[in-house]
């Protein structure tokens, strides 16, 4: 009788929190949409910002990895926590003064405290993408696992580029399917990938950019690649 009425209590006391918790983690799971265009949450897969995983406790601007931290974020003296993330989220600039990160930042603060929900869980160690956290939500695999930046190991014939020509102000990208396409020199562009997302060395590839399909971008496995693959001749 005791144990069924402690149980009861229990359910009452405990449950709606732990649900009022697991819905604060999924709303904070589409927050995250703000940020996944420029962070990934499995370990040192760097973007535009750095990775995620295992923020809590880190120290900011020092994941070893990322290469691209401001002078100001670096020597910040910041502890990654509850706090300091929400301080960061609500205003980075404010915070961080000259820091690089293009983020006007969240004014709602149930919507931070979402976002923080999330992210704690997110990314513990083991919780990348791709592992445990893929139960915890579709989206986590998919997007979140990098889906984002596709992988250019592998390519259809149709996107892995065999020549280049430039002639005046046009190139004429030609692909393994046969096909040549010609692009005015101001929209195509050439990038590179050096990571493991990028494509094998000497096989470039193009991917469509922008909406109306007169843009590319030419990615590149390395730099040197470049000038030796894009051939003068009109
Ligand atoms: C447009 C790209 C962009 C977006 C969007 C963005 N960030 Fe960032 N973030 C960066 C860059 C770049 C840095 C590095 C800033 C620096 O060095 O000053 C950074 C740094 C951080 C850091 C510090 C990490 C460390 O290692 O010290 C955290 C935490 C962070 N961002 C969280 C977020 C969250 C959460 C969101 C979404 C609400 C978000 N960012 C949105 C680009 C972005």
């Amino acid at each position: 009788m005791h144990r069924i009425l402690l149980v009861a209590l229990a359910a009452v006391l405990v449950s709606p929190p732990a649900r009022a918790q697991q819905d604060s983690v999924a709303r904070g799971e589409q927050d995250f949409r703000a940020c996944a265009a420029c962070h990934s949450l499995e370990p040192d897969r760097n973007m535009t910002g750095p990775s995620l995983a295992n923020l809590w406790r880190r120290k900011a601007g020092s994941l070893p990895s990322f290469d691209r931290y401001s002078d100001a974020l670096k020597a910040s003296g910041i502890i990654w926590d509850d706090r300091s993330l929400d301080a960061w989220l609500t205003d980075p600039a404010r915070m961080v003064p000259d820091n690089a990160m293009p983020f006007e930042g969240i004014k709602n603060a149930r919507t931070r405290a979402d976002l923080l929900a999330f992210l704690k869980e997110a990314t513990k160690p083991g919780a990348a993408p791709g592992q445990t956290a893929q139960g915890m939500g579709g989206m986590m695999g998919g997007m979140m696992g990098g889906g984002l930046v596709p992988n250019l190991k592998s390519l259809q014939p149709s996107e892995r580029v065999t020549s280049i020509a430039h002639c005046r102000d046009t190139y004429r990208v030609t692909t393994a399917d046969g096909k040549t396409r010609a692009f005015w020199e101001r929209n195509l562009r050439i990038k590179t990938d050096t990571s493991k997302d990028g494509p094998e060395s000497g096989t470039p590839a193009i991917v469509p950019a922008g909406m109306m399909g007169d843009r590319a971008d030419v990615i590149f496995a390395a730099p040197e690649e470049i000038s030796r693959m894009i051939e003068p001749r009109c």
